[in-house]
């Protein structure tokens, strides 16, 4: 047995028994550190795993997004109604625009003594002041627009208590609506309209004639705004049925139609809102006088206050493609989804009827699709319109300050679209063989 076990030790007593030789050390740890190691800086440094990171991330963000829009919002959740959000927005007013020039103050009397001595001896207190004034009248408007939304939500029933007052204000829209009125409805505001409005007038007077002729002519006009465009379309004889779904509208469109009784009767300081860009202090708090003309109650007008494509497929159930003509004035790019409104527009219109747009392309939110002009174009063809007719409006200006050191202004396309007729339907182009098909 000891054989087996190798030669036996010889133990010399007093002698340390000999050390075990060393063991060499496992590498694995060694390699594995090197390897994480390794790894770890390759991601840091090169781009490419970021790269994949950030689309597995992207991948993962947007899958998260989609099912969360999937799921339903409890009703408590729900975002106030667009009524409560005018209502709250509207009477906050004045409250709001306190609170900018409170800030205003305080900027000043935060500065050195001798620089506020060179501000009183250019009148900016003075300035302040009068800015306050002109906040106060623009509360006047303001005021009348919030009772107005507060009389409609109680004839509708629509709850505008604590929810609304949660409602994230929108001072902007404000601002944004006291800036139509003068658009739509000022004398200081008709170089933007003379810029827009007859090429539409005549395109339509193109397609129906004058007068007696355009009786009974059905026309659409979505994000109809504050209406004047719709008006004056009405105006030349034809039925129209005026589109918007902001209630900031709405109630600016009530107040023009169901509380207006004199020329000039409401006055606004709509430039108050921007200190930048005026050239002197009487610009920047100047009164504009409102609406130019008392709105006529005898004409075949109608205000439809919703979405537009809801509207139309609610009368597309009922079987009804009702319009002569559809147009939409800066209204194009406001969709949440361009084709959505291509076929609403389609749906809208008798066959043989004609599209009138005008327009810039400054998309909102995220539609699904932010096209070019001329992929907009070459959709609506697939859509199945034809286009007869295309220009482009330069130099277009938009609720703009006249007076300011600042201008912005848009290209704006121009065109006539018709949906082919119900001959040319016969000759096969029928609805269903349209490119894109029915919706
Ligand atoms: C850029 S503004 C143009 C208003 C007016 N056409 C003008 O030129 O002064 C667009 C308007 O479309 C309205 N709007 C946007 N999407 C809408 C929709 N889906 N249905 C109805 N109105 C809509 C907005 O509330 C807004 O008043």
């Amino acid at each position: 047995m000891d054989s087996l076990r190798g030669p036996a030790k010889t133990v010399v007593p007093g002698q340390l028994p000999a050390r075990p030789p060393p063991q060499t050390p496992s590498l694995l740890p060694f390699v594995l550190t090197s390897l994480l190691f390794s790894l770890t800086a390759y991601c840091v440094l090169s781009p490419r795993p970021a790269r994949l990171f950030r689309r597995l991330q992207t991948r993962l963000v947007r899958l998260a997004a989609r099912w969360l829009a999937r799921l339903p919002v409890p009703d408590a959740l729900q975002a106030p109604s667009d009524l409560g959000a005018a209502i709250h927005s509207f009477s906050a007013y004045s409250h709001a625009q306190a609170g900018v020039l409170t800030r205003k103050w305080a900027a000043f009397d935060r500065m050195p003594r001798r620089h506020r001595a060179i501000g009183d001896s250019l009148g900016w207190k003075d300035t302040l002041r009068t800015a306050e004034d002109a906040v106060e009248a623009n509360a006047v408007v303001a005021d009348e627009l919030a009772a107005l939304g507060l009389e409609l939500a109680r004839r509708e029933g629509v709850p505008v208590g604590l929810r609304s007052r949660l409602a994230s204000r929108e001072d902007g829209r404000v601002v944004e609506t006291l800036k139509h009125f003068v658009r739509d409805w000022s004398a200081e505001g008709r170089s933007e309209r003379d810029a827009l409005f007859p090429p539409v007038l005549d395109a339509l007077r193109d397609e129906f004639g004058e007068g007696q002729h355009c009786r009974g002519k059905k026309v659409l006009v979505p994000g109809c705004g504050l209406g004047r465009l719709a008006y004056e379309i009405a105006h030349q004889g034809f039925s129209v049925d005026a589109n918007d779904f902001s209630h900031f509208m709405n109630l600016g469109v009530s107040l023009l139609f169901t509380r207006t009784h004199t020329p000039l009767q409401h006055s606004l300081a709509p430039y108050v809102h921007s200190f930048s860009h005026q050239r002197t202090r009487a610009d920047l708090v100047r009164r504009v006088s409102f609406p130019d003309v008392v709105p006529r109650r005898d004409l075949a007008l109608r205000f439809v206050p919703g979405d537009f494509v809801e509207l139309v497929r609610a009368e597309d159930k009922r079987g009804q493609a009702r319009y002569d003509a559809v147009v939409t004035l800066f209204f194009l790019d406001t969709a949440s989804n361009l084709l959505a409104y291509l076929d609403a527009i389609w749906a809208a219109l008798k066959p043989g009827g004609v599209w009138i747009n005008e327009g810039p392309l400054l998309y909102y939110g995220n539609p699904g699709m932010e096209l070019p002009l001329e992929d907009v174009v070459r959709a609506a063809q697939l859509v199945g319109f034809v286009v007869e007719q295309r220009n482009e409006l330069r130099e277009v200006r938009y609720t703009a300050d006249d007076r300011g050191m600042y201008t912005f202004a848009y290209d704006c396309a121009f065109w006539v679209a018709r949906k082919p007729g119900l001959d040319a339907a016969e000759g096969g182009e029928t609805s269903e063989s349209r490119p894109g098909g029915e919706s």
